[in-house]
């Protein structure tokens, strides 16, 4: 992410008014942001410090912020549906993602889980990245780049997966850390993830639907590359904490889906612990005494 310390010209910021809500622009010397017939010029934006607060034509003010990565991608332009921050982090975690890190991803969309694994990774790491349609190819770079600019270490390929996944580097493929899957039919995918994925390394994919788990566990199973897979959802309840009324919110994202994650073994039987049933037996069990 370029760090800067006063906004500049080109650069995406979010305005933030009295109820929490985000509205964001890219600031552009002699433009206007408007909202509710209210406007301000966005050189009275440009050069001032992050977490300032402008006041627009009719009184109302408002806080300028430079997004958070999870704020940029809620309202980033979208092609396809993007991951929540919420899965994004677990994604992440689960699937280790560490400085350095060689990863594996289809498809992009939006490039909402892309820019996580991107910085996750750090300038030491690599992200190959397929994508079968070409506009949201186009709309995943541009969200990108405006976030992070270029970016030297990041490879986007228009290919379908179902058809085979890898990457090259000077005539030899290469073997990747992390596999990641954010597309309807992750089962057509998975018998290519063994032979570019290294023994030890970490596949995940989020799926929407049961159907669709229930398909990609099989699939993971039948090639018997793979060990303690595991899947899970992730449920985040914010609160309100207003002077008596503490509660939790009256809404929230009940569901997004399913995260399944597996370790790439050599070929043979997979260990048979689940990690569910090993740490139950950790429990402390109160007996009432
Ligand atoms: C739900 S979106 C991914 C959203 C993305 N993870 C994000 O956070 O912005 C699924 C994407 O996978 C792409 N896709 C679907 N099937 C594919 C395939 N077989 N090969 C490559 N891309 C595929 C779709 O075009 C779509 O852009």
């Amino acid at each position: 992410m370029r760090e800067m310390s006063t906004f500049q010209s080109g650069q995406r910021v979010h305005l933030v008014d009295k109820k929490g809500r985000q509205y964001a622009l890219t600031l552009k010397a002699g433009d206007r942001f408007q909202h509710s017939g209210e406007t301000v010029p966005h050189d009275d934006l440009i050069g001032q410090p992050d977490g300032t607060m402008v006041r627009l034509s009719g009184g109302k003010t408002m806080m300028a912020l430079s997004p958070t990565l999870a704020e940029y991608t809620l309202k980033m332009p979208r092609g396809a549906q993007v991951l929540y921050p919420k899965d994004i982090a677990m994604i992440l975690m689960w699937a280790d993602v560490y400085p350095g890190a060689s990863v594996f991803e289809a498809g992009v969309g939006s490039a909402a889980l892309t820019l996580g694994l991107l910085r996750a990774v750090g300038d030491r790491g690599q992200v190959v990245s397929y994508e079968r349609r070409e506009d949201f190819a186009r709309t995943a770079m541009k969200n990108i780049e405006r976030f992070l600019g270029p970016v030297a270490n990041f490879h986007l390929v228009q290919r379908d997966a179902h058809d085979g996944i890898g990457w090259e580097v000077e005539g030899t493929p290469h073997v990747f850390d992390r596999v990641i899957l954010d597309l309807p039919e992750p089962w057509n995918v998975v018998p290519h993830v063994p032979a570019v994925l290294r023994t030890g390394g970490i596949y995940l994919s989020f799926v929407p639907t049961v159907p669709q788990v229930v398909r990609t566990v099989e699939a993971l199973q039948r090639t018997r590359a793979f060990g303690l897979i595991e899947t899970f959802e992730t449920l985040v309840r914010h609160w309100n904490i207003d002077g008596r009324s503490v509660r939790p919110d009256l809404r929230m994202i009940a569901h997004s889906g399913f995260l399944t994650v597996a370790r790439r073994m050599e070929k043979g039987e997979a260990p048979a612990t689940v990690p569910g049933d090993e740490s139950e037996s950790e429990v402390p069990v109160f007996d009432g005494g």
